[in-house]
C-alpha cells in the first residue's frame, strides 16, 4: 500500500478582499504518495507556487486543509508548524531566497543550523552539499557574485541540509544551462531512488518528463494528473 505524505483536501486561496481579491486556487484535492516524482505544470499566475506554498505549510489556505503526513497544518501554531516543516520538507523556490550578506556556504550552514547542526559538523556537511551541486570552488561567495543558475543549485543545496523526506522546488532547473539542467537533474534521479518524495513546479516539458507523474494546474484547478508513460 503507498502512503499518503502530503494531502491537499478541497482547498482554495484567496488573495486580497473585497474588489481587489484575487481567487489563485478553487477546491483543489490532491494526494502525494511516498516516494513519488511529481511536476506541477500549468500557465503563468495560475496558481502553481500558492500550490506549493501551501503544500508546504508555508502559506495557509483560505478554505480547506492540508496535512503532513497525516497532522493538519492548520491547526499547529506557527512553531510547532515551523518545526514540522523544518523536519520534513526541503524547499526551493521560485526566487531562490538566498539571504544576500551570507556566502553560498553560510546559507547552507545557517539551515543546517536551524535543523539542529552546530559549526564544526555544519561546515563539512555544508561544503559536502554544495560540492553535490558543483559549486564547492564557489563556496565563499555571496548571492550578488554568482550567477542565477549558480543561486538556484545553491537553494536546491539548501533544501537538502536537513535530509528531508520531501522535496517541493518551484522552478529548480528555470535559470539553468542544459549541461546544469542535467547534472540537477541527475541529483534528483538520485534523490528519488533513495525513497524521497519531489513535487516540482517546471514550465520544461523535457524536466518534466523525468518525473513519474504530471498534474497540470489552470485557473487555480486541477485540469490534468497522469502518470508519465500512460
Ligand atoms: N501574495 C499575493 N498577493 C496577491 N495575489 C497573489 C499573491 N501571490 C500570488 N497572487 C496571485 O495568485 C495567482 C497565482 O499566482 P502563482 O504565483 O501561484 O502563479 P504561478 O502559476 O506560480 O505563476 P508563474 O508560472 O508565473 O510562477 C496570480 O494571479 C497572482 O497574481
Ligand atoms: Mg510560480
Amino acid at each position: 500500500m503507498s502512503e499518503t505524505v502530503i494531502r491537499v483536501a478541497n482547498v482554495s486561496k484567496v488573495y486580497g478582499t473585497g474588489e481587489a481579491a484575487a481567487t489563485a486556487l478553487s477546491e483543489i484535492s490532491l494526494d502525494v504518495e511516498r516516494g513519488s516524482w511529481v511536476a506541477v505544470m500549468g500557465p503563468s499566475g495560475h496558481g502553481k507556487s500558492t500550490l506549493l506554498q501551501i503544500m508546504g505549510g508555508l502559506d495557509r489556505p483560505t478554505r480547506g486543509q492540508v496535512y503532513l503526513h497525516g497532522i493538519e497544518l492548520t491547526t499547529l501554531g506557527s512553531a510547532q508548524l515551523a518545526q514540522t516543516r523544518a523536519r520534513a520538507i526541503g524547499f526551493v523556490f521560485q526566487s531562490f531566497n538566498l539571504l544576500p550578506h551570507l556566502t553560498a556556504l553560510e546559507n547552507i550552514q545557517l539551515a543546517l543550523w536551524f535543523g539542529g547542526k552546530g559549526d564544526e559538523k555544519g561546515h563539512a556537511q555544508a561544503m559536502a552539499l554544495l560540492d553535490s551541486v558543483g559549486l564547492a570552488e564557489k563556496a565563499h561567495l555571496c548571492p550578488g557574485a554568482l550567477s542565477g543558475g549558480q543561486q538556484q543549485r545553491v537553494a536546491v543545496a539548501r533544501a537538502l541540509a536537513n535530509d528531508p523526506d520531501i522535496l517541493l522546488m518551484d522552478e529548480p532547473t528555470g535559470n539553468l544551462d542544459s549541461a546544469a539542467e542535467a547534472e540537477l537533474l541527475a541529483l534528483l534521479g538520485r534523490l528519488h531512488e533513495q525513497g524521497r518524495t519531489i513535487v516540482m513546479v517546471t514550465h520544461n516539458p523535457a524536466v518534466a518528463g523525468r518525473a513519474r507523474r504530471v498534474v497540470r494546474v489552470r485557473d487555480g484547478r486541477i485540469e490534468g494528473d497522469r502518470v508519465n508513460g500512460s
